[in-house]
């Protein structure tokens, strides 16, 4: 795993957009793998400046994201869905009909799960995985667990996730209790991961992730086993480390 220290979650915004655009200079037609959350905001709001200013596009770039509330339409605010295509998707130049996120719609778990590894699949697999940590080191909706996950499956989320997540919703009851979400395994076949954290409350979950056994209690410590894994972290969330 490579460290990148930054100051706050401005910079780290910036460096983490920086990453992804030499990405998408490189390969136009990257496969990203994207994440929602309040962590990776910022640096969908650089790209977009950067997009603007003629730096890089999305034209050929088509993207998977990990994760979605089971039970909300992509037209409901606080599906991941709505998300995407507010905060990043409808101020850029990429082909909606590129992006996908699963379908928090289908209440056929099965045929869900499956259809959404199919794509991935497909698609050959995600050039650039960008991932946010949960406060217990979970990474899309891969809450601590007996083992690590293989594809996309359906979780039931943990008390701390939907209390951590209720900030977004009016009524913490709102707060969906499943997700589909995509499997650890198909995170760690990304051929390169982008893991961001800032802020005091990540700091035990980025902990355990770089420097914690490799464990599912601690879904984001497999981390430790990709060969091309980069955390950009500030020093909030690196103060135990
Ligand atoms: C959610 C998402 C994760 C995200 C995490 C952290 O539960 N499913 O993909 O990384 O929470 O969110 P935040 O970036 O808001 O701290």
């Amino acid at each position: 795993m490579k460290l990148i220290r930054v100051k706050d979650y401005d910079d780290m915004s910036r460096k983490v957009a920086n990453i992804i655009s030499a990405q998408v200079i490189l390969k136009p037609n990257s496969v990203l793998g994207l994440a929602t959350g309040t962590t990776p905001i910022g640096a969908y709001k650089q790209l977009i400046d950067w997009y603007h200013k003629g730096d890089v596009d999305f034209a050929e770039v088509s993207t998977y994201n990990l994760d979605e509330y089971r039970g909300l339409t992509g037209d409901d605010p606080q599906s991941y869905r709505y998300f995407m295509n507010t905060q990043f998707f409808d101020h850029v130049d990429i082909d909606k009909a590129n992006t996908h996120v699963p379908d928090g719609s289908n209440p056929d778990i099965e045929e869900a799960c499956s259809s959404y590894d199919k794509m991935v699949k497909d698609a050959g697999y995600v050039d650039l995985q960008l991932l946010g940590i949960g406060r217990n080191g979970h990474i899309g909706f891969n809450e601590p667990a007996d083992a690590f996950s293989k594809g996309t499956q359906c979780v039931d989320l943990t008390e701390s996730t939907i209390e951590a997540n209720s900030r977004l919703f009016d009524d913490p009851e709102d707060v969906p209790r499943q997700a589909y979400t995509m499997g650890v395994q198909t995170i760690m076949n990304a051929r390169m991961i982008v893991v961001a954290a800032t802020g005091e409350d990540k700091a035990q979950a980025v902990h355990d992730m770089v420097f914690g056994a490799v464990t599912p209690q601690c879904p984001a410590s497999i981390l430790q086993l990709h060969t091309n894994c980069v955390v950009v972290a500030d020093d909030a969330a690196l103060s135990l480390c």
